[in-house]
């Protein structure tokens, strides 16, 4: 036996923005892998109670949150509602994140960039604060944050999104370097373009193009960046740490 497995049994996870699309995806996966897992959301009670009511299927003791973690109050009452339903949380996923907004950057004002910073990167940081100290006191801990490829290959318009993601990128580096030594790692998965229940807002012509371009010749699933999620956060990805691993099909390499 090598230890090695994809098995989440006994631990416990919070997934921000996890009512729909990839968030959902992966609270699913965490569930699947036999994770206590809180989902969290901002203001559509419907989707998340529609949401949780597949979760309970999976683990009758998923809960879900309704909380804006871009706030310090919002964060804080994900985690404490969670470890007051399971008794701590050992896996945090940095999914959630504000209206993302195309503008070349000559239109663009520092407005539309401080915006991108404060709903990317605040969730992270207040999140990862609040559940860092239950990690280093169990000697175990996972958190994995989800970014974008277009970070490492630029799509004009985006400036704003991929100056917040860089900041991730640098967040999920250094808490990876400062949390290692309690067992903790900390690593980014950045998808390309996910079908999620968006995806038909963008133009046909841009998701073919896409399609073209990438070798595994389709775009992602939710699924696709969840099982990533998934490695990370099981014993199987216990090495790895301070990672930035692109999901989307080999489209961006390097
Ligand atoms: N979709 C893509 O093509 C794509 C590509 C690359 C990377 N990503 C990354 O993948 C992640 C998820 O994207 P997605 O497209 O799956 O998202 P999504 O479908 O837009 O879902 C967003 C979720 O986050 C919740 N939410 C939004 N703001 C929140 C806040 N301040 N506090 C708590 N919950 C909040 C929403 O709740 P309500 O429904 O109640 O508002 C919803 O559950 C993001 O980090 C995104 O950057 C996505």
């Amino acid at each position: 036996m090598t230890g090695l497995s994809l098995s989440l049994s006994g631990r416990r996870a919070a997934v921000s923005g996890s009512s729909r699309g990839v968030g959902f995806a992966i609270a699913k996966a965490l569930a699947d892998a036999g994770a206590d897992v809180a989902i969290n959301y901002l203001a559509n009670d419907k989707r998340a109670q529609t949401a949780l009511d597949a979760l309970k299927e999976i683990n009758p003791s998923s809960i879900s949150v309704k909380a804006d973690v871009s706030t310090p109050e919002g964060a804080e009452r994900l985690v404490s509602e969670a470890e007051e339903a399971f008794g701590g949380v050992d896996i945090l996923i940095n999914n959630a994140h504000g209206r993302i907004i195309r503008n070349m950057f000559q239109r663009s004002g520092w407005e539309e960039h401080q915006t991108h910073i404060d709903s990317i990167l605040r969730p992270a940081f207040y999140l990862s604060r609040r559940v860092i100290d239950g990690m280093k006191s169990g000697n175990w801990g996972r958190i994995v944050n989800i970014g974008n490829n277009m970070l490492i290959q630029p799509v004009k318009g985006y400036s704003a999104l991929t100056s917040a993601m860089g900041g991730l990128l640098g967040f999920t580096r250094n808490l990876a370097a400062e949390a290692g030594p309690w067992g903790i790692t900390v690593n980014m998965v950045s998808p390309g373009f996910v079908l999620t229940e968006e995806a038909p807002n963008t133009n046909e012509s841009v998701r073919q193009a896409i399609c073209d371009s990438t070798p595994l010749g389709r775009l992602a699933m939710p699924e696709d960046a969840a099982g990533v999620v998934l490695f990370f956060c099981s014993e199987a990805g216990r090495f790895v740490t301070g990672a930035n691993l692109s999901v989307d099909g080999g489209r961006i390499m390097g």
